[in-house]
This record gives C-alpha cells, sequence and structure tokens, in this order.
C-alpha cells in the first residue's frame, strides 16, 4: 500500500474522537472470540446492563421480528430467536447509537442508513434463501458493510467533496471516485474501524471485502452475500448508496448463490416487506 493509504490510516486510528462502543459490547466482543464462552455468559452480560438489555429488546419486539407474543428477557428471546441473532442485534443496537449524525455537505446520513439497513435486509433473506451457514451473521454484516463512509466524510470532508465532484462529473460509482482521490476506498476505511473495534473475524472481511468478493479467500459466501445485498439494494432504490448507478455483479457471485430470477424476485419482495417494517432500527440514527 502507498504511504499516503498508512497516513490516512494513521489519521483514522489516532481520532480522539472515534466513535465509542460501550464497555459492555467491548467485553462481549472479547467474550464471544473466546471458544469456552457459553451462550448463557453472553446473555448475563447483556441481560446486567439495563439500557442495552432493553435496547436489545427493543428491537426483539419490533414489528420487524412481529412476534405473536411479548418478549420481556434476554434469555427469552435467546430461547427464541438463538443466542447468535440476539447477540449481534446487541451489537447492531450499539453500534447504531455509536455514530453521531454527519452534516456533511452532498452526504445524506438517514439515507445511508437506509441504504445499509437495506443490504442488511436483503443479506438475511438471501442468507436464508440460500440456507446459508452465515443465516445469523448477514445481517450485522449488511448493517455495517458501508461504515467506513461515516468515518471518510467526517475526518476527510476535503477529500469527500472531491469524490463527489468526480461523481458527478465523470458519472462513475462512489468507490471508483474514492480510488481516484485516495488510491482505497471506504471498505479499506470500515475495515480499520472494524478492526479496531475489535470486531470478529468474519464480520471485518464482510466490511472490508464487500467491493472484492472475488478476491475473498476466507468466510466467502458472508461476503458474496453482502456484496450481491448491496448491489440489490440499490437496485431496489432504497436509500442512498452513495451514487445513482447499480454496479453489475460477477456472473461467478450469481452462480456461486445459486441466484435464479425466481429467487431474487422472491428475495426482492421479503427485502421490501421487511424494510416496511424496519422503523424502530431506523428511529435509532433518528434519534442521533
Ligand atoms: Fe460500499
Ligand atoms: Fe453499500
Amino acid at each position: 500500500m502507498t504511504p499516503d493509504y498508512q497516513n490516512y490510516r494513521a489519521v483514522v486510528e489516532n481520532a480522539k474522537d472515534l466513535p465509542k462502543l460501550s464497555s459492555v459490547i467491548t467485553r462481549l466482543l472479547e467474550m464471544i472470540k473466546s471458544p469456552t464462552t457459553s451462550a448463557a455468559d453472553v446473555g448475563q452480560l447483556i441481560s446486567q446492563d439495563v439500557a442495552l438489555a432493553s435496547l436489545t429488546l427493543k428491537l426483539v419486539n419490533s414489528p420487524f421480528y412481529g412476534f405473536s407474543q411479548k418478549i420481556y428477557s434476554i434469555t427469552h428471546a435467546i430461547v427464541i430467536m438463538g443466542f447468535s441473532r440476539v447477540k449481534n442485534l446487541a451489537l447492531a443496537g450499539s453500534v447504531l447509537r455509536s455514530f453521531k449524525p454527519t452534516h456533511t455537505e452532498g452526504f445524506d446520513y438517514y439515507g445511508f442508513w437506509e441504504h445499509s439497513m437495506a443490504t442488511a435486509i436483503t443479506a438475511d433473506v438471501l442468507a436464508q434463501a440460500i440456507d446459508s451457514d452465515y443465516s445469523d451473521e448477514a445481517f450485522i454484516s449488511g448493517l455495517l458493510h458501508d461504515q467506513g463512509k461515516l468515518i471518510f466524510v467526517r475526518y476527510f470532508p476535503d477529500e469527500f467533496a472531491k469524490v463527489r465532484k468526480l461523481i458527478d462529473r465523470q458519472q462513475i460509482t462512489m468507490r471508483e471516485a474514492e480510488h481516484q482521490v485516495l488510491g482505497f476506498d471506504h471498505s479499506h476505511i470500515g475495515g480499520w474501524l472494524a478492526e479496531k473495534w475489535n470486531f470478529p473475524e468474519h464480520l471485518c472481511l464482510g466490511i472490508r471485502m464487500h467491493h472484492a468478493p472475488l478476491l475473498a479467500r476466507q468466510h466467502r459466501q458472508l461476503i458474496w452475500l453482502v456484496h450481491a445485498a448491496d448491489v440489490f439494494s440499490r437496485a431496489l432504490c432504497i436509500g442512498d448508496g452513495g451514487d445513482p448507478f447499480i454496479p453489475e455483479m460477477p456472473q461467478y457471485i450469481w452462480n456461486q448463490l445459486r441466484l435464479t430470477p425466481e429467487r431474487v424476485g422472491n428475495v426482492f419482495e421479503n427485502a421490501l416487506s421487511g424494510m416496511a417494517r424496519a422503523g424502530d432500527f431506523l428511529e435509532l440514527v433518528r434519534a442521533g
């Protein structure tokens, strides 16, 4: 990588006011890396933090999941949804709350999260449609795939202004414009933050590789799912993906994910219906 890359990375890593995750989430991320941690340990940790537990339960009980009875405890949520999904929901809620709204010209903060949410839901639906091993991880990976953009816009506003101009003038994607201005793109920046936050490896890679799916070596299917969900959510015109274009998805990914026109039609339908029930998630970013 160029010296510029290292300089930019150092600016981000040393920034004093980077969004911070709560200490419980930091502890949770440490715990899930340990092979001796049980579902009960994680459930207990979330339950002990009143704010985190109530945030998680609010999402569990939201119309997005549509459970017929109210779920009052984290333990109950784990029984109904499984440990991984509850853990990821706690993480999702915390991360959504950690970012502060960015008011930068040419950047639509709420539209950004709508695009992220649509990608999360589409990745989730797609993972279930193909019965993926990553069914529990697709949602959070889709939700955070573009987190690097928030850091880019906030810490490098001059470069972002140049990127915006290039998108308009040359009619290219945000990623292509970023490569012209920076020599790399927001997926790298998102990867720096994911590593700094000690995210699990699959989540780091889902974020870092979402624009380079053909280069994936580990956790490949998760990366393919996030890539496809990003393209599909742009095709569905939900939120602001950074530019008005729909990137072409490599045929290899279509084949690997066993995508047929019929399956894609179903995924679109389910993603749209999920999006219509996702108000409680988006409220977290609207509240700032
Ligand atoms: Fe992206
Ligand atoms: Fe995206």
